[in-house]
């Protein structure tokens, strides 16, 4: 399993200091939480600072665009040569030419789903993803807590997967006291905002998520 920390919940006018800190040894993945305003009410930041961010910092990145009409943002995210690029199902009438357009640049291409959309959603574009990510907190915010109607939509989505090579990320609201249970049931990238940056140690953070997510696997 791989954790993959939320700058989100970072100290903002002092991001350096913790991208500086974080071993690549340790974090896997760093994800970036752009919002628009639109898609969902709270505004992060674009390219500019995702660019700025990839300059400073080896850990491939790991893209959640919280926005609309995410055609005309996705590629302002290539050139970053991310880890994946993630968009909403709900901000897109074509996310299978959207994924594709992903793929085309050999970047792995994530689709999202809000705690209120059904996963049955996600089936007409399973062929054309890599990775699904399962928010377990109304997006907007870091600090929120984890919802539990999530355990049962990861055994839906195990389902809808099948034989398919796709990964199953989740994020909101997860700890060191709930990671395991997502493990069980497929969990391969957990985000985790405040957990990971609520100490100032975020490699001991990352370190501890990874071990109670062990403890029963
Ligand atoms: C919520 C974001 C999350 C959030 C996670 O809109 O997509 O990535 O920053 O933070 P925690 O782990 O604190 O819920
Ligand atoms: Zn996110």
């Amino acid at each position: 399993m791989k954790v993959s920390p939320s700058i989100l919940a970072a100290n903002i006018i002092d991001l350096k200091t913790a991208l500086n800190q974080m071993d690549p040894s340790v974090v896997d993945l760093l994800h970036l939480d752009v919002m628009d305003g639109h898609f969902v009410p709270q505004l992060s930041f674009g390219e500019a600072i995702a660019a700025s961010i990839a300059d400073t910092c080896s850990i491939p990145l790991d893209v959640h665009l919280m926005v609309d009409q995410p055609e005309q943002e996705v590629p302002k995210y290539f050139a970053l040569r991310p880890h994946n690029i993630t968009f909403h199902i709900e901000a897109t009438h074509n996310p299978i030419r959207l994924a594709q357009s992903i793929r085309a640049e050999g970047i792995r291409a994530g689709v999202s789903l809000n705690p209120g959309t059904p996963i049955a959603h996600l089936e007409p574009v399973l062929d054309a993803i890599d990775m699904v990510l399962v928010m377990s907190v109304e997006p907007g915010f870091y600090g929120q807590s984890f919802i539990e109607s999530t355990y049962h939509r990861l055994d839906q989505l195990r389902d809808f997967i099948a034989e398919r090579d796709i990964q199953i990320e989740v994020d909101g609201g997860i700890t060191d006291a709930n990671i395991a249970g997502l493990v069980e049931r497929g969990l391969d990238i957990c985000v985790a905002g405040s957990f990971c940056f609520k100490t100032g140690d975020v490699n001991g953070q990352v370190r501890r998520l990874k071990s109670a997510a062990g403890s029963r696997v």
